[in-house]
């Protein structure tokens, strides 16, 4: 073992040649806002996903938000959002005016269990945002069927998505909106970044006239809505398409990473993962594991240079939300014992690094240095 201190952080992106060369040659041509790179960047993305239509945005919270305004989501509807999500799925229903209505997730995976949203719809209820979380799709039959019998709109949360399909289709294509994040941390980043897809012309026509002040076409200074500048640079498309010719790569690498991880911790005692959801394959975006004690499990993991991150603060939690909260004055009862999943997840789940520049040999390290910490518990 080498003497070196170790670090192994939580996420590291992999740029190389081609991202510098592409982002060279589009300052070289002198197109630096969207250009012949967001077309093309655009044009693969929308062929990946097997989609008709999509449009950037600056990054997921902003892809969510544009989602949810092209919906015409805003005061006084309510948008269903998992307990267990990044703030972002939570903050872009606020942004358009509407009310996140947090619903209680599985005990398997942590996505949205649609069984609990049944007695929370109101006349209120426009949309479900299932999440995508941790490189798998969440149960689109199930989400699909109750948006379907409840009149609802869906707008998917696939930020942590691409390369993730559900009985053989892309997350993102199956509900109204699928939004995506290009954040240093996704399967391919540009830095920062977002993609709305949608295969309904008029939903697409809205995302448009949105995401650029609310006019169809530039140099024209008439503006029919309210609008807002969602544009991306080429320089960031230029670096998307890079990384999207690696898309490949960097799945199967990312894949066998979790392969590893699997083969040395599988018969731990003590250790318990996440089950896969039927029907989507996993582009693992953290290996997970639940262990009793999690604070002291990241501390010690920390001590040893490897950077852990506990699953996601649940949202009824969040100080922010505590006026969504009956008990003061909000709508929804937001105790703990309505969200027992949640909650279990972050006080047990662990993050640990899956990222293609990972080694074997670190991961043979941070599994051994679990092992160790489960010994002398
Ligand atoms: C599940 C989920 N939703 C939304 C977002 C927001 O994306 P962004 O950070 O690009 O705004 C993220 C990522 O950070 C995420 O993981």
């Amino acid at each position: 073992m080498n003497m070196q201190k170790t670090f192994l952080p939580q996420v590291s992106p992999w740029f190389g040649e081609e991202e510098i060369a592409n982002v060279v040659s589009t300052l070289k041509n002198n197109w630096i806002t969207e250009g012949p790179m967001t077309k093309e960047f655009g044009d693969k993305l929308n062929k990946l996903m097997n989609v008709e239509y999509g449009v950037f945005a600056p990054n997921g919270t902003l892809a969510l938000f544009l989602g949810l305004l092209a919906l015409e989501i805003g005061t006084g509807d309510e948008v269903l959002v998992p307990d267990c999500t990044f703030i972002g799925s939570a903050n872009s229903v606020l942004l358009t005016g509407a009310k996140p209505v947090f619903i209680e997730v599985n005990n398997y995976n942590y996505q949205i269990d649609v069984k609990k949203a049944k007695k929370l719809l109101t006349t209120r209820t426009k949309a479900i945002m299932p999440v995508h979380l941790y490189g798998m799709s969440a149960n689109m039959n199930e989400v699909m069927e109750f948006a379907r019998e409840n009149n609802l709109f869906v707008i998917e949360d696939a930020a942590q998505g691409v390369g993730v399909n559900y009985n053989n289709k892309h997350v993102g294509t199956f509900g109204d909106v699928g939004c995506f994040s290009f954040f240093a941390d996704k399967t391919i980043s540009t830095g920062e970044g977002g993609y709305v897809v949608t295969n309904n012309e008029n939903i697409y026509k809205k995302l448009l006239l949105l995401r650029n002040q609310g006019r169809y076409n530039r140099g024209s200074f008439i503006h029919p809505a309210i609008g807002y500048n969602f544009r991306i640079t080429d320089m960031q498309a230029a670096v998307g398409l890079a990384q999207l010719e690696k898309l490949q790569q960097i799945i199967n690498r990312k894949f066998e990473i979790y392969s590893l991880y699997l083969k040395y911790l599988n018969e731990v005692p003590g250790l318990n993962f996440l089950k896969v959801e039927k029907g989507s394959n996993i582009v693992p975006f953290r290996f997970l594991i639940f262990v009793e004690d999690a604070e002291a499990a990241m501390k010690f993991l920390e001590e040893k240079g490897i950077q852990s991150r506990s699953f996601f603060y649940p949202m009824h939690k969040q100080p922010c939300f505590n006026f969504l909260d009956i008990h003061n004055g909000g709508s929804q009862d937001l105790s703990d014992n309505n969200f027992a999943n949640s909650v279990y997840g972050y006080e047990h789940g662990i993050c640990l690094p899956i990222y293609p520049t990972l080694a074997d040999d670190d991961v043979k390290f941070i599994c051994d240095t679990i092992k160790e910490f489960l010994l002398n518990e």
